[in-house]
């Protein structure tokens, strides 16, 4: 039994991290709740092996009593959103890369083991004409979100050297699925909860991305962490399938009944200042540990769009 503080444990993919591993280890889980909810956590707040610390990773003393007697760091708390981090660079930084830099540190002086990074496929490569791109692509990040994961993954390279903590960096796809509140399948179905009749889609929705469902994500992560042996390893985390964002908005409307709305793109290549046009990573490392996907992308989304409806509700 190992002890795992998850950063961001209430967020997304952190609360589904945390379901998972509740099973097997002591989990600590350390938010601010500024994007996550106590609700994704609340049915762990009773267990013996369950502890929730309402702080911040850019604060020394929140650090302090996250990490005690912890031996893996699962590093998912971060200011997620690329918009903001376009227009507030100084602040993205504060967060995503001085924060995490101080949970290395405070990792290092507690004599954390393990350390697994949440980073972004999406982003780090930014621009890039390699296609499935893999680890060893050149970061090209073009936005400020971007480059503060590409800043970090630097320094788990450099820890894992200088400290002997086993590091890797998780770059992943866009993930999908209950609990996320954010990303292109939230805003178009809040954009047709608002009006059922007319989706306006931004960009020209030729934007083609790799995608995984939050489960997959989840079983990846954790037959990663059972799989580093020493030293510093960054890896892709997808599914191996792309969609197109006009695929998607089909899927949406489809999966509403609203086969009538009218979906509207706004025309650009870009949806927003930091969007990569077209990303597709490569999962061959990530396959070749034994993973494999259990979820079609189609599906993933299906999925999702039912649990938005449930949580939300959605009259047509
Ligand atoms: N969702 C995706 O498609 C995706 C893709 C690539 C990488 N990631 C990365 O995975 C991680 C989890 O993303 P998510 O989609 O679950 O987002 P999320 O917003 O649901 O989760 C992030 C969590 O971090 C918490 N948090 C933010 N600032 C904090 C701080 N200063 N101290 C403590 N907690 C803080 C939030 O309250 C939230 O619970 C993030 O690092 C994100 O950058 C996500």
């Amino acid at each position: 039994m190992s002890r795992v503080l998850v950063t961001g444990g209430a967020g997304f993919i952190g609360s589904h991290l945390v379901d998972s591993l509740i099973e097997k280890n002591d989990v600590v889980v350390l938010d601010d709740l500024s994007g996550g909810l106590k609700s994704n956590i609340e049915s762990h707040m009773s267990k013996d092996n369950f502890r929730f610390i309402k702080g911040s990773i850019t604060s020394n003393d929140d650090l302090e009593r996250a990490l005690e007697d912890v031996d893996i760091v699962l590093h998912f708390a971060a200011q997620p959103d690329v918009r903001l981090s376009v227009q507030k660079p100084y602040w993205d930084f504060e967060i995503n890369v001085v924060g995490s830099m101080k949970l290395l540190d405070e990792s290092r002086k507690n004599d954390v083991a393990k350390i697994l990074f949440a980073s972004s496929g999406g982003t780090v490569y930014g621009e890039t004409d390699e296609f499935p791109t893999p680890e060893s692509t050149a970061f090209r990040p073009i936005s400020n979100y971007g480059a503060a994961k590409g800043a970090v993954e630097m320094y788990l390279s450099s820890f894992s050297t200088l400290y002997g903590i086993k590091c890797a960096s998780l770059r992943f796809a866009n993930i999908i699925g209950s609990r996320s509140t954010h990303g292109v399948i939230y805003d178009f179905f809040m954009k047709l909860k608002r009006n059922p009749s007319r989706l306006e889609v931004l960009g020209d929705g030729r934007q083609e991305k790799s995608y995984m469902y939050v489960s997959d994500a989840v079983d990846a992560t954790l037959c990663v962490s059972q799989n580093i042996d020493g030293g510093y390893l960054p890896i892709n985390i997808g599914s191996g399938e792309r969609l197109k964002v006009s695929r998607i908005a089909e899927l949406v409307v489809e999966s509403l009944n609203l086969e009538e709305a009218r979906i509207e793109y706004t025309g650009s290549k870009r949806g927003w200042a930091g969007d990569v046009v077209i990303t597709d990573i490569d999962i061959s490392l990530l396959k070749s540990l034994g993973w494999q996907p259990k979820t079609s992308l189609e599906n993933g989304v299906r999925k999702y769009v039912q649990w938005l409806v449930n949580t939300y509700g959605f009259d047509n």
